[in-house]
């Protein structure tokens, strides 16, 4: 990633936060619109909800500044989630649900250079999150 798309995400992340209730109803709102199948995976109020899309984007931002020391820890949350019954398939979901949040949230910020920014950072760890889920199930085959 370039500095300027560190300087926008660290940039927009601090925009967010400052209205994590707003962007949590969207995110989940887009989320269950476009795969209602994964409502039942989310317990916990609005509050609960919108606290881990923050601790969400807040793994992402932690990315940017430990990219290497980060790759164990992302694998160990890819499988984790392959437990909470979360497939391969379900991160370019979440991915649209998240851009689609921040386009709202972000309004006339939401810039394509910003899009390609968290994109970028998202399939970066979307990347390793897979392969740790893959370590598990392969593991669990043998
Ligand atoms: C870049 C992608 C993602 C990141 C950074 C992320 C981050 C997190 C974090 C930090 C947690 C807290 C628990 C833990 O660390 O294990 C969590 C929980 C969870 N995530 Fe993700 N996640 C991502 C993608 C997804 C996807 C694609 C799904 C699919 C639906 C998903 C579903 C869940 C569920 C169901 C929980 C548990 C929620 C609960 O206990 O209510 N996540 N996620």
């Amino acid at each position: 990633m370039t500095p300027q798309q560190v300087h926008l995400i660290r940039k927009t992340f601090a925009e967010l936060s400052r209205h994590d209730h707003v962007a949590a109803l969207v995110f989940y709102k887009r989320l269950f619109e476009l795969a209602p199948e994964l409502r039942p995976m989310f317990r916990g109020d609005i509050e609960v909800q919108s606290k881990k899309l923050i601790d969400m984007l807040g793994v992402l931002i932690a990315m940017l500044e430990r990219p290497l020391g980060l790759e164990l820890e992302l694998k160990a949350m890819g499988a984790r989630h392959a437990g909470y019954g979360v497939k391969d398939e379900h991160y370019a979901v979440v991915g649209a649900a998240l851009m689609a949040m921040m386009a709202e949230a972000l309004d006339k910020d939401f810039t394509p250079e910003v899009r390609a920014a968290w994109t970028a950072l998202y399939s970066a760890v979307e990347t390793l999150m897979k392969a740790g889920a893959a370590e598990v199930a392969h593991e669990a085959v043998r």
